[in-house]
């Protein structure tokens, strides 16, 4: 292990699961970059710019997060947003719009940091879902987004094995953030409920905490995580 501290780059940093697992890097002693298109990422957290959809912003914004210490040492590609509703009445630019920020995003950034992983052979968490490893009704372009972004961690995990990068996928279920809100606000009205108990966490409990999330998104970043790679972690309560 080298001595300089780790450099951590991550996107979704200003709420919900990102900014808590921000928050856990920066406990840690780690140089933490904020990757976000809003700016309220911790204290302690250096923010940097970026529209993850877009790819000159991202080779920006890795550029001046490798720039700093001349390293990166995990990527963890969190940032994303939810779309529900009816299949029949998504639109072009809604799938688009989904699908760039959940599943090219981590693409685009992978891309971008992996010269930078490979020299400190770092790693790599992608938060997909649980909407990418079970069906999820009413969230047909998220739920084949994070289906991609879940296929992505394994084909590249096992693509890279020979570099010793390794990429891990957490899939969560119900976290408590404003993500969440804004999809109670925007389900169907007439959700069946046959349909809608297959979007029930099945321990008990209340949602999940975004700091439970990041507890496992630092884990797998970690050394004690150093044979772990290609992995899905369903963090759901049981829904899958
Ligand atoms: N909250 C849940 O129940 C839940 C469940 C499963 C998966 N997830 C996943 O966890 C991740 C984090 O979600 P959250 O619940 O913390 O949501 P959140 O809305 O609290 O945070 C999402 C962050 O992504 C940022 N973002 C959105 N578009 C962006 C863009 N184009 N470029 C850069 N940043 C952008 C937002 O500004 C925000 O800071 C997402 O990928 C989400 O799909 C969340």
């Amino acid at each position: 292990m080298s001595e300089a501290p780790r450099v951590v780059v991550l996107t979704g940093a200003a709420s919900g699961i990102g900014y808590a697992t921000a928050e856990m890097f920066r406990d840690l002693g780690d140089v933490v970059f904020g990757l976000d298109i809003a700016d309220t990422v911790p204290a302690g957290v250096t923010y940097v710019h970026c529209d993850v959809a877009d790819r000159a912003s991202v080779d920006a914004a890795i550029a001046t997060c490798a720039a700093a210490h001349d390293r990166i040492d995990v990527l963890a590609n969190i940032a994303g947003v939810v779309q529900f509703g009816h299949f029949e009445q998504i639109t072009d630019a809604e799938w688009d719009r989904v699908h760039a920020i959940d599943l090219k995003g981590p693409f685009m950034l992978i891309q971008a940091a992996l010269p930078y992983l490979k020299a400190s052979r770092g790693n790599v968490v992608n938060v997909s879902s649980v909407a990418g490893n079970k069906p999820q009704p009413y969230a047909t372009a998220y739920a084949a987004a994070k289906g991609g972004l879940t296929q992505l961690t394994k084909a590249l995990a096992l693509e890279l094995s020979p570099t010793g990068v390794r990429v891990n996928a957490i899939c969560p279920g119900t976290v408590d953030t404003p993500i969440v809100s804004h999809v109670a606000t925007i389900f169907p009205d007439d959700l069946d409920p046959r349909v809608a108990d297959r979007l029930m966490m099945m321990l008990p409990g209340a949602a999940i905490a975004p700091a439970e999330i990041g507890s496992a998104v630092v884990y797998l970043a970690s050394p004690q995580a150093r044979m772990i790679t290609g992995a899905v972690l369903a963090f759901d309560g049981g829904m899958s």
